[in-house]
């Protein structure tokens, strides 16, 4: 039996990359899942899990916008009639420069990474709590509360103020039988990945990857299903003493002291 039996679970974000992932291993462990995204292809993707055998809807949903947060809450409970796991993983990260980007720039990464968890949790919270409770999963990143690369400032800012409000928010509920953590990936393999390393070397997009991995100690990208592993972990009921948590999951990418020291 999957450690997420007989639960529903809402994925934003998961029309590709971790969120697919995540949505794709929540299925496998028996959940119910809702895959939310901005764009059509969430639908074909819930489409696709469908016929892999698994319980799936797709929900199209900006997650910037508290009321098609609503309308997915909404949706889930047409479709389910309750809700038990909302995993908060719809992100986005520009690479920009602070002194002359606009704030623009800044607002976006706000927008969707910040506010877009908050207006997700405001909408589903009271359908976990009339469930008699629940957990909810956060991604965040290793970039802001640990590390930063030039050109992160906005994505860096807006990560760090998740693992606040996951801790809030933890808090916040524990009367409730919700918990809440964040997860911290490093360097995954997604279409995100690759566009910063099409940003970063143009001509040899690939290089960048190879770049990456050869710095994490465990000599490789992760994978969308090693987070989608680590959520169906903490959305299960074998976290039931886990709350307010941030769990690392990057390969080992942030222990070194330097990069060239010890080689
Ligand atoms: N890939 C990595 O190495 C990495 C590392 C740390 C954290 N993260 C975080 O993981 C999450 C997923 O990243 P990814 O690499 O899979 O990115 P991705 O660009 O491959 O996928 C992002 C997903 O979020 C959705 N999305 C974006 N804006 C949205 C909005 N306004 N409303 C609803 N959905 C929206 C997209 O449709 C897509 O499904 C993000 O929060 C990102 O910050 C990624």
């Amino acid at each position: 039996m999957g450690k997420l039996e007989g639960k529903v679970a809402i994925v934003t974000g998961a029309s590709k990359g971790i969120g697919s992932g995540i949505a794709r291993v929540f299925a496998q462990q028996g959940a119910k899942v809702v895959l939310a995204a901005r764009g059509e292809h969430v639908l074909k993707y819930a489409e696709e899990l469908r016929s892999d055998g698994y319980d799936a809807i797709g929900v199209r949903c900006d997650v910037s916008d508290y009321d098609s947060c609503k309308a997915l809450a909404q949706a889930a409970l047409d479709a389910y009639g309750r809700i038990d796991v909302l995993d908060c993983n719809a992100g986005i990260c520009v690479l920009g420069d602070f002194l002359t980007k606009d704030d623009s720039w800044r607002d976006s990464h706000i927008d969707v990474n910040i506010k877009g968890v908050w207006n997700a949790c405001k909408a589903v919270i009271p359908s976990i709590i009339a469930a008699g409770g629940g957990a909810i999963v956060i991604t965040s990143s290793v970039t802001g509360d640990m590390v930063a690369d030039p050109g992160e400032a906005a994505y860096a800012t807006t990560k760090a103020a998740l693992v606040g409000l996951t801790k809030a928010l933890a808090r916040e509920f524990a009367d409730k039988n919700i918990r809440v953590n964040c997860i911290c990936p490093g360097y995954i393999r997604t279409p995100l990945v690759e566009g910063m390393a099409r940003q970063s070397d143009p001509d040899n997009p690939e290089r960048a990857i190879q770049a990456i991995a050869s710095a994490v100690p465990l000599g490789r990208l992760g994978t969308p299903e090693e987070c989608g592993e680590l959520c169906a972990f903490l959305a299960s009921d074998e976290a039931s003493y886990l709350t307010g948590t941030q769990m690392v999951i990057d390969g080992g990418s942030t222990l070194p002291e330097t990069t060239s020291m010890g080689q």
